[in-house]
């Protein structure tokens, strides 16, 4: 597990092979290393994703869990069901700041101020920094749908850039890394450093996909 949770750091995020489990053994598996945090206050301790529970099917553009959290927030998630059929695609920031932000100082001043979206109706507009420092690397903040005001950014660039991910770009959709699993499987992934997104046509499968996840603190 500590070598696991050392890839989290650097790549931001990892499999773990798993039997088959019960959602019950599965907040214990999660609660040995994380410590709980809800995104919600009435969220369950384990969220189930699919068609008949939360999120449906619907389109979900990249995005990262908990931009409103100060704290590096994990996401556990366990492939109870067909995830390995439509899984979930992954792109590390750091390889999109290595790429597109070559003046980092000029990134560093700039800011977000979030707006409500989804599920989300935070009563504060929150300001974030958009780069972030972690270990000496660089992570961007990335959540188009979160992004109300973009603030310090004269030459759009950043503005230009989320866009990509709005657009769901050929450039940007190069970048992601679709992990290969198997039923039962784990990923761990530290949304600091990571953003996701469901496949483009989920909705069009013929059979329901159930994904389990729980968000928390190292
Ligand atoms: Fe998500």
């Amino acid at each position: 597990m500590e070598d696991k949770l050392s890839v989290l750091k650097t790549e931001g995020i990892c499999k773990i092979t798993k039997s088959k489990m019960s959602i019950e053994e599965f907040e214990s598996f999660c609660k040995s290393f994380l410590k709980i945090v809800k995104l919600l206050p009435d969220d369950p301790n384990v969220i189930r994703v699919s068609k008949d529970q939360v999120f449906g099917v619907s389109d979900m553009p990249w995005h990262f869990e908990g931009p409103w959290f100060n704290d590096d927030i994990i996401t556990v998630t366990y492939n109870h069901k067909n995830c390995e059929k439509f899984p979930t695609e992954f792109i590390n920031t750091n390889k999109v700041v290595e790429k597109y932000c070559k003046d980092i100082d000029y990134f560093k001043n700039i800011k977000v101020v979030l707006k409500n979206w989804g599920r989300i109706k935070s009563d504060e507009y929150k300001e974030v920094n958009v780069l972030q420092e972690r270990d000496g690397k660089h992570y961007l903040f990335i959540h188009p749908k979160y992004t109300k005001n973009i603030l310090n950014d004269t030459k759009d660039l950043y503005r230009d850039l989320i866009s990509k991910f709005e657009e769901r770009d050929e450039d940007i959709e190069n970048m992601k890394y679709t992990p290969e699993l198997n039923q039962h499987d784990i990923l761990i992934y530290d949304n600091s450093k990571i953003i996701h997104t469901r496949p483009k046509n989920l909705s069009d499968a013929p059979f329901d996909r159930e994904l389990w996840r729980v968000t928390g603190i190292l």
